[in-house]
């Protein structure tokens, strides 16, 4: 995601934001990194992510031998889609963020974690967008809807909006779950990179997971520090693409007056999927988190 910050890049870095990957230096240390995430996410994920998202981990041969190489991503990925990664130095500003979406271009952190943050940390790094994001950018479909997203994010920024576009990216971008004959499958590229909430997101009996409503999910706020209170499940990524592909002109008029929801609510036009007990959420807040 973006953040909203100066739009004058730091020293060193291009006016879009992007800079070299510089593949050729990064330590033998920071390799297994990847390797050691790769590794646990990879014999996790079968079975919970959905098969887009594993088909294009293959199809990108993300592999285990270290943090891959731009330029060979963008070449497969372009080849499947038209969609290439570029380097960033981290979090940027959200206009540039959206021309580059809308471009087909995925900014992705250029760092990665290190050892000791092998399970959270709070700005996206190589493993987080990479392994996260750019395996459903091999999916035409969903390839469709990112660069819809980056055309309208510029839309809900120049109308104020962008708090509640940014909600319909979290709940599915992020985090997002959808349907298939075979059960509940993982979309979200905030789940597939995080050991924990790959179990969470589908497993746990805390937290609420109902039908996606567009209107619904952009009146719903959403936590960055914690596992979610709240999925939302696409019955398929078509549905996705088609419910955003409306003008939202008049969603952004309704929305505009709209009280937001409270994260845990359940209404009674909500399609429930599993009604959740709350538990974790209502643990972690005794613990005063
Ligand atoms: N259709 C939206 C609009 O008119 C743009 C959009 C597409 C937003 C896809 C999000 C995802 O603003
Ligand atoms: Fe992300």
């Amino acid at each position: 995601m973006a953040a909203t910050t100066d739009i004058a890049p730091p020293p060193g870095v291009r006016p879009d934001w992007t800079i070299d990957q510089h593949w050729e230096r990064y330590a033998p240390a920071e390799h297994d990194v990847w390797v050691t995430l790769y590794e646990r996410q990879a014999a996790l994920l079968p079975g919970r992510a959905c098969d887009p998202f594993l088909r294009g981990l293959d199809a990108l041969d993300l592999h285990r031998a270290g943090i891959p190489d731009f330029a060979q991503i963008s070449e497969d990925l372009r080849r499947l889609t038209g969609w290439s990664v570029v380097a960033v130095p981290g979090l940027v500003p959200d206009e540039v963020f959206f021309d580059h979406l809308a471009n087909r271009r995925f900014p992705a952190g250029q760092f990665i974690r290190r050892p000791d943050q092998l399970d959270y940390l709070q700005e996206p790094d190589v493993f987080h967008d990479v392994f996260g994001h750019v395996p459903m950018l091999t999916d035409p479909i969903f390839a469709d809807y990112m660069q819809a997203y980056g055309e309208g994010g510029l839309r809900a920024l120049g109308r104020g909006q962008l708090h509640q576009l940014a909600r319909l990216y979290w709940y599915t971008v992020e985090f997002g779950l959808m349907h298939t004959p075979a059960g509940l499958r993982i979309y979200g590229a905030g789940i597939v990179s995080s050991r924990a909430e790959s179990v969470f997101a589908l497993d746990d009996p805390s937290p609420n997971r109902l039908g996606f409503n567009l209107e619904r999910v952009m009146r719903t706020p959403y936590r960055i520090d914690d596992f979610q209170q709240v999925y939302f499940v696409v019955p398929s990524l078509r549905t996705l693409l088609d419910a955003t592909l409306q003008d939202f002109g008049g969603l952004y008029a309704r929305l505009a007056g709209a009280d937001d929801l409270a994260i845990d609510a359940i209404l009674p036009a909500d399609h429930v999927v599993t009604r959740g007990t709350q538990a974790y959420a209502a643990q972690r807040a005794l613990a005063g988190r």
